[in-house]
């Protein structure tokens, strides 16, 4: 398939985990990606191992939490490439803890990086895709975002802001023919999750017990989504929320 042959796609967090995921899958339908992470290294990794595949990969180095950092990347890409065709807002942190044991600091950097720099990436990435006459954003919210897990309070109230962003920008865009879409996974196995796991004293193995479906989801899983929903297959796709989980209900 070549789905993005001579389409150009930001992807943000693309250094690990689900991001990699999408990059990589970019990548072997034919898109230039912009593997845009703040670990340049592990970013640059990322890179070399989609160029093996004979793909087409840059690394852009950005703290999505900086306004500034954001609006550079955008500059960057498009200063470059002269076209941004997909921005798929992928980064994202986990910060844990119910609202008295959270910190004002976590609260703070959760805003920053799962939803303030939303606001940044897409204002500075809209007038391009409108200009051209349309595009697509994907952004990553969380089932945790839909039915918030206990425990999580930062992370599930800015997930819940990514799902009525995705909305509101799609009401707003789809005039201009750009198309914006949620994906709301589950648990998907990733550094983000392992970490979690540690955290919590279980195991991966206790984790596949609670999904239906037998096992929690592959990075490449969401990948294969939100490519789909980037497509021209999800021409009439606009402000919805995915949801990956395995029929998976949040407990
Ligand atoms: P991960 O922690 O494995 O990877 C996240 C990537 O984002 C890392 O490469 C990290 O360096 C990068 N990143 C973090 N802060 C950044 C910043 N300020 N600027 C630029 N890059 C930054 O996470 P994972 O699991 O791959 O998650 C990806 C997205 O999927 C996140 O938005 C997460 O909330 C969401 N998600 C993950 C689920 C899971 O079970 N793993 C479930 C539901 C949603």
């Amino acid at each position: 398939m070549s789905r993005f042959t001579r389409k150009v796609v930001i992807v943000t967090g693309a250094a690990g985990g689900i991001g990699t995921a999408i990059a990589q899958r970019f990548a072997s339908e034919g898109a230039t990606v912009v593997v845009s992470d703040v670990n340049i290294d592990a970013a640059q990794n990322v890179v070399e191992a989609i160029r093996k595949e004979n793909g087409n990969a840059v690394a852009i180095a950005a703290n999505i939490a900086d306004g500034n950092e954001c609006r550079a990347l955008v500059e960057n890409v498009f200063s470059q490439m002269k076209r941004i065709d997909v921005l798929v807002n992928n980064a994202g942190i986990n910060r844990r803890g119910d609202l008295l044991a959270l910190s004002e600091d976590d609260w703070h950097s959760s805003f920053a990086v799962n939803i303030d720099s939303m606001f940044h990436l897409c204002r500075a990435v809209l007038p391009i895709m409108i200009e051209a006459g349309g595009g697509a954003i994907v952004n990553t919210a969380s089932q945790w975002g839909l039915y918030p897990a206990p425990g999580h309070i930062a992370y599930n109230v800015t997930k819940a802001a990514v799902a009525s962003f995705t909305q509101n920008l799609a009401r707003d865009y789809a005039p201009h023919k750009i198309r914006v879409n949620a994906v709301c996974p589950g648990e998907i196995h990733t550094p983000m999750l392992e970490a979690g796991v540690l955290r919590s004293g279980r195991t991966i193995a206790d984790l596949d017990r609670l999904v239906p479906f037998g096992r929690i989801g592959k990075p490449e899983e969401v990948a294969a989504l939100v490519a789909f929903l980037a497509s021209d297959e999800a021409a009439f796709m606009c402000g919805s929320l995915v949801e990956i989980t395995g029929a998976q209900a949040v407990a």
